[in-house]
């Protein structure tokens, strides 16, 4: 009786391991193609998304030292190539036309809109990012946004002295907040505070699983979707029936679509949720690190509090500042440019494969996800001596900035148009930051720099007037 019991768990333990080991290798074969680059597909469905997300940049070291600088994986729910190639990764950004177009989670474009600026390509993403270069570039940024952005930032750090904050959420609130009002710049705090708590919503869903039932936060995306489409089309409707003019965002772009037909309000609601979506996490992230790097290097705030001090001296208190304070802040943009490195606030950028195609020698499937990885680059130490130390001196180098391997705002047909407003809404808020407080930390903080760069408990500070 005994043996025979020992028999039976043999032999479910054997079983068992001979089905696991099924599993493990269900994907390999699923996916088996001659040509494919080497690598490890992982579980069914999962894939490697656990040691991905778990081990970050290590898992990516371990699989290049294993597979090489180009090799394949099962990640985020798709077959996906992962390049951490220089070379290749330049020769996909600047090559949309040849079939590498975004490749963004489903759940993203879903939520975000089909007329938002990441699901399209061709001649459609042309006459989107057209458009929205006409509403963000730099003519508009001298002659309206900037000065909006110097008054809702000074309205945002007015009453901080002697308070205890958590810079990550400032931030975030401040970034959102100066990103509605370049848009919608005479609304309420109500229609803003509703509109932000949709917004919110709409965010979470767009980093989910697609399953749309209700408690999930996919569904929850999409309600989020739905209601702002409901207090962007009042809006716009209020907006026709009132002969005021705005001269905000959303002004120029009912003006445009009255004169040249640009966008109809479908595509205007999609422009306005890209504008929030795609600088919201980027610049308060690089607001609250630069705040970090610079609380850990003293001679390098010292150096940006001279440069800002010198243009207050230029000023009158309540003058705001102007393009030409904007380009004398030289340090600034340095230490904008090394937060941007050294934190890797971009890791990587997606695409998607719109047919078969040879990559490096290697077969890329049509459908399959790339996963554009630039985040090494940022640490190489022959572009970057001593990498991993916090150095915005090392960007008087005009060269660094323009070199084929900056990646920090993308590259090709998809270089971040926002890259320039970007760079403004940070200068000021620093200009602002460091020329009205000091800052303690309060300590016990912990930020993440992978999968995004993130103080999950907030990084907190103590704040006193200079
Ligand atoms: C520090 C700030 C920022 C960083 C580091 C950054 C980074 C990037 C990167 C890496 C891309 C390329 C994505 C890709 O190739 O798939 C991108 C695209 C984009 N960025 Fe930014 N960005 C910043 C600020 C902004 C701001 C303030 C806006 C405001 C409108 C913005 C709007 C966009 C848009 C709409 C795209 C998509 C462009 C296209 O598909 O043609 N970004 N950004």
């Amino acid at each position: 009786m005994e043996i025979f019991l020992i028999m039976v768990i043999s032999w479910f333990v054997l079983g068992l391991i001979i089905f696991c080991l099924f599993l493990f290798k269900w994907n390999e074969i699923r996916y088996n193609k001659k040509g494919l680059p080497p690598g490890s597909m992982g579980w069914p469905f999962f894939g490697e998304t656990n040691e991905f997300l778990k081990q970050g940049p290590e898992f990516m070291k371990t699989q290049r030292t294993r597979y090489g600088k180009v090799f394949k994986s099962h990640i985020l729910g798709s077959p996906t190539i992962i390049s951490m190639d220089p070379e290749l990764n330049r020769y996909i950004l600047l090559n949309e036309a040849k079939g590498l177009i975004p490749g963004y989670p489903q759940s993203m474009l879903d939520i975000l809109g089909t007329n938002n600026i990441a699901a399209v390509y061709g001649s459609n993403h042309k006459y989107i990012r057209n458009n929205l270069l006409s509403l963000i570039g730099i003519p508009l940024i001298k002659d309206q946004l900037m000065s909006r952005i110097d008054k809702y930032i000074r309205i945002h750090l007015s009453n901080w002295d002697g308070m205890n904050i958590d810079i990550q959420e400032k931030t975030m609130d401040m970034v959102f907040y100066v990103a509605f009002k370049q848009i919608a710049e005479a609304e309420s705090n109500s229609v803003y505070n509703s509109f932000k708590c949709e917004f919110d919503k709409l965010l979470t869903g767009s980093l989910s699983l697609p399953i749309n039932i209700p408690g999930t936060n996919y569904y929850q995306g999409f309600k989020g979707r739905k209601n702002i489409i409901k207090i962007l089309t009042e809006l716009i409707e209020k907006r026709r029936a009132s002969p005021v003019i705005y001269d905000d965002m959303l002004d120029h772009m009912l003006n445009d679509a009255e004169t040249k037909n640009t966008l109809n309000d479908v595509e205007i609601i999609d422009q306005i949720i890209a504008i929030l979506y795609s600088g919201y996490e980027t610049v308060s992230t690089t607001s609250m690190m630069a705040v970090k790097y610079l609380h850990d290097h003293q001679e390098a705030l010292q150096e940006l509090r001279g440069e800002h001090f010198a243009i207050r001296k230029r000023k009158t208190a309540e003058e705001p500042l102007d393009w030409d304070d904007y380009k004398s802040m030289r340090f600034t943009q340095r230490v904008v440019f090394e937060t941007l490195r050294l934190a890797s606030v971009v890791n990587g950028v997606l695409r998607k494969t719109t047919k078969d195609m040879k990559l490096n020698g290697f077969l890329v499937p049509k459908g399959w996800r790339i996963y554009v990885y630039t985040r090494e680059i940022n640490y190489d130490p022959i572009l970057y001596q001593e990498p991993l130390k916090f150095n915005p001196w090392r960007w008087q180098d005009r060269n660094l900035e323009s070199h084929n391997y900056c990646f920090l705002f993308g590259g090709g047909s998809r270089l971040c148009p926002g890259k320039e407003l970007g760079i403004i809404t940070l200068s000021i808020f620093l200009h602002y930051f460091v020329t009205t407080y000091r800052w303690e930390e309060i300590g016990g903080e912990v930020i993440l720099q992978f999968p995004r760069v993130e103080a999950p408990n907030g990084y907190h500070i103590n704040v006193m007037k200079v």
